[in-house]
């Protein structure tokens, strides 16, 4: 009789501290690993950061007044560039003289940002 009073004693303040500690624990344990690189979100581009990156990595040579690479904003450039795909493959890539953006030197929000901001340009005659 004595052992099942003293095992209660000790067993009682167990679980209710267990049961304290319970929300901790389970938290830890049930958030699955890596979830946030698992579950690819979405990048929306922002057209007024993509103008600061333009102004400070692409105008050099993109800007009319540059006449060294090609203006980003003709319509023949727009038709040949429909899909953003070929947009961030091309920029991705890089062709000589121009660097190859990798996401070292341009996240995937930059990159996403940069061609929002080509997409909203106008197109030039
Ligand atoms: C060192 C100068 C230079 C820099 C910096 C540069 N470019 Fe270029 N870019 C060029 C040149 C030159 C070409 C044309 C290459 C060719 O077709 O032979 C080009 C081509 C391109 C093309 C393909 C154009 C077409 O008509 O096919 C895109 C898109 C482009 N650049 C985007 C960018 C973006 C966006 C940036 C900034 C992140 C950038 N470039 C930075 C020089 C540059």
């Amino acid at each position: 009789m004595r052992f099942y009073v003293i095992s209660l004693l000790v067993l009682l303040p167990a679980l209710m501290l267990l049961s304290l500690l319970k929300p901790f624990v389970v938290g830890f344990v049930e958030k699955p690993i890596g979830s946030e690189a698992a579950v690819a979100q979405p990048v929306i581009g922002d057209a007024m950061r993509g103008e600061a990156l333009f102004l400070s990595k692409c105008a050099g040579c993109h800007l009319p007044e540059a006449r060294f690479g090609p203006h980003l904003n003709t319509a023949d450039f727009q038709a040949r560039y429909a899909e953003d795909a070929d947009l961030v493959f091309a920029i991705r890539s890089g062709r000589e003289p121009m660097p190859a953006f990798t996401r070292e030197r341009l996240s995937d929000q930059k990159l996403a940002d940069l061609i929002a901001y080509l997409r909203s340009l106008s197109p030039e005659k």
